[in-house]
């Protein structure tokens, strides 16, 4: 995710930009720039580092002109950096745009245009969609827009600013948020409301294909053929805070509810266009490489070592070669047997934490390959690792993890289905059925978060309990994990996961007339030792909710209430069933007043040990 503005009218564009950013800064933060027209030429200024780098670079010598976009970054392509940072100019300086999203052909199209003759002087996917419009321009800025939109492939929302007609902006969107600001003798553009409701209410939402051009006075919208597209003003009425969050009550529900397009964008080039199976442009192994790795060492803290958890499963089962899973706290102090024939994976959205970082380095110094994933480009745990694999979630601002789990569970399944295709221990066939099943994951989530009035419910039921138990067998286990940890750190309740068979071990003893047991039972192989679990509980007059797959007739006989998830591969399954126990946690912690966004005694980023 990235943060766009764009302003045209008779005040300073510079304020306004700079205010705009501010306001999307949720939407990333590693760096910012802007361009403004000066009545000459386009002057850009940008700087890696929060916002306040460049509005303090921009203090010292401002630049004047009403005309001008900016940018606030959240990188995907190219490290953070000065150069990396966003708007892109061309080889003339004539042209400048700004992006949010993901150019997925921009190295053919680099290639093309290099061999022309255009200097490249960033990393950035961006970069090639400002040299394309000085190729495409012939004297006609609109018509250059268009012939670049017929080349570029991905998602974006773009804005275009071109020296040699000064009255307006272009802007454009595929898949990715744009409005446009409806002002009176100026006109102002956003990727969401917060950055323009202290100027207007009024508002155009474009949809995908649909192409504007904004000059102060005017807003002509039309889609990719060129016909003239009417639209209806929307009228924004939430408060500036609530536009900050989308109009979602809090950052939780809200990220929750990305995990469509964030899932998506994690797969976006990886899996192959006709599924035959997975590519990583940022690993290129050999059959050499992954016939050297003896051994896997995950590590990871909280959410992300639930997520490593599953990825054993993934791997072990896929590519058969040996997972342990550590908490990064306990990974140093155990000598753990590693060497150069370990591959350590470290699983990280912030890419900062502390022992996560710790254990990282314990792993290099023993002589391991180290793979960070990580939702932070240039993080310190991206830096450290000798190879990177990104989950493009996006900025993650609440303290409980949603979207970054499940695009961590997105790669490690798409690692899964690499290493064992690569290694010869997953079939074609079932490498192909994996990767249809991943392309359908985004609506099947898509799916769960249009019903979800009875999980509000069950949370308004049983909100008030001070103990809940969540039991599953193999994946479901490691999902039941998950949902334990989400649930008490954001609502407060007492929640523990076991895996289903171990209760008679102990735990029984807890199971009393009343007390809510969340119960997974998605896996098939396990599914009647499940029900036997089930069964032992309701013994104990326990409340289930069983959480079954769709066409599952069975488990309702069983339980007191259900929710089903949508059916896709065994080794899928928890990308889905973590949804309902996020709502769960998440409708919980709302009914019993919590403050969902900042739980108490919690941070996002855990730096120290
Ligand atoms: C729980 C949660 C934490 C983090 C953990 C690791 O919802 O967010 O358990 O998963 O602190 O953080 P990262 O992934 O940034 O290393």
């Amino acid at each position: 995710m990235c943060g766009i503005v764009g302003y045209i009218g008779p005040d300073q564009a510079a304020p306004f930009l700079l205010e705009g950013m501010s306001k999307l800064e949720y939407r990333g933060y590693d760096s910012a720039g802007i361009a403004v027209f000066d009545g000459t030429e386009i002057h850009v200024d940008k700087s890696v580092g929060r916002l306040n780098v460049l509005a303090k670079k921009v203090d010292s010598h401002p630049l004047k002109g009403q005309l001008g976009i900016g940018h606030t970054r959240w990188a995907t392509h190219g490290r953070p950096s000065d150069a990396n940072s966003h708007p892109h100019t061309d080889c003339t300086g004539k042209f400048v745009v700004v992006h949010n999203g993901i150019i997925e052909n921009y190295l053919h199209l680099k290639e093309k245009l290099i061999a022309k003759g255009h200097k490249f002087t960033s990393e950035t996917d961006t970069e090639v969609v400002a040299h394309l419009i000085e190729e495409c321009y012939q004297g006609d800025f609109e018509a250059a827009v268009k012939k670049v939109l017929e080349q570029i492939e991905g998602s974006y929302a773009l804005v275009f600013m071109c020296q040699d007609e000064p009255d307006k902006l272009i802007c454009t969107k595929q898949d990715n948020p744009l409005v446009i600001g409806l002002g009176e003798g100026e006109n102002f553009i956003a990727s969401d409301i917060p950055a323009i409701i202290s100027r207007t209410r009024k508002t155009y939402i474009l949809n995908d294909g649909e192409m504007a051009i904004v000059t102060k006075d005017s807003v002509w919208v039309m889609n990719r053929q060129g016909v003239p597209v009417t639209k209806k003003v929307f009228e924004v009425n939430w408060d500036a805070e609530a536009a900050e969050r989308g109009g979602y009550e809090h950052f939780m529900i809200k990220e929750i509810y990305e995990q469509p397009k964030a899932v998506r964008e994690t797969m976006t080039g990886r899996l192959a266009k006709d599924d035959s199976g997975v590519t990583f442009d940022e690993l290129k192994w050999t059959k050499e490489d992954i016939a050297g790795i003896k051994k896997i060492a995950v590590v990871a803290c909280g959410t992300a070592y639930h997520a490593g958890i599953v990825g054993k499963y993934l791997m072990e089962n896929l590519a058969r070669i040996p997972v342990e899973v550590d908490v990064a706290s306990e990974f140093r102090y155990r000598s753990p047997i590693i060497d150069d024939q370990t591959l350590t994976i470290i699983i990280s959205q912030s890419g900062e934490t502390l022992d996560t970082l710790a254990a990282l380095k314990e792993a290099k110094k023993l002589g391991s390959r180290t793979l960070a994933i990580t939702n932070v480009v240039g993080s310190s745990i991206a830096r450290e690792s000798d190879q990177v694999i990104y989950t493009w979630a996006g900025p993650e601002i609440a303290v409980a993890s949603t979207k970054a789990y499940t695009t961590q569970l997105i790669v490690m399944a798409l690692l899964a289905i690499y290493m064992g295709s690569l290694k010869g221990t997953l079939e074609q066939e079932k490498a192909r059925e994996l990767c249809r099943e991943l392309r359908n994951l985004p609506n099947q989530i898509h799916e769960l978060l249009e019903d979800v009035e009875p999980i509000k419910t069950f949370a308004q039921q049983y909100g008030f309990k001070e103990d809940v138990f969540f039991i599953g067998r193999s994946l479901d286990y490691a999902v039941a994990l998950e949902g334990s940890l989400k649930l008490k750190e954001i609502s407060y309740i007492h929640a523990e996961a076991y895996a289903a068979g171990e209760l008679k071990h102990g735990t029984l003893a807890l199971i009393i007339e009343g007390v809510p047991v969340i119960a997974l039972a998605t896996q098939k192989d396990v599914y009647e030792k499940m029900l036997s679990n089930i069964k032992e509980v309701k013994a104990r007059d326990a409340v289930v909710i069983g959480i079954g797959l769709k066409g599952d007739e069975q488990i309702e006989k069983y339980v007191d209430h259900t929710i089903y998830i949508p059916a896709t591969d065994k080794f899928l399954t928890p990308i889905l069933s973590v949804i309902p126990l996020q709502l769960l946690a998440y409708y919980a912690a709302v009914t019993r007043g919590c403050d969902v966004d900042k739980p108490r005694n919690l941070a996002k980023s855990v730096t120290v040990e």
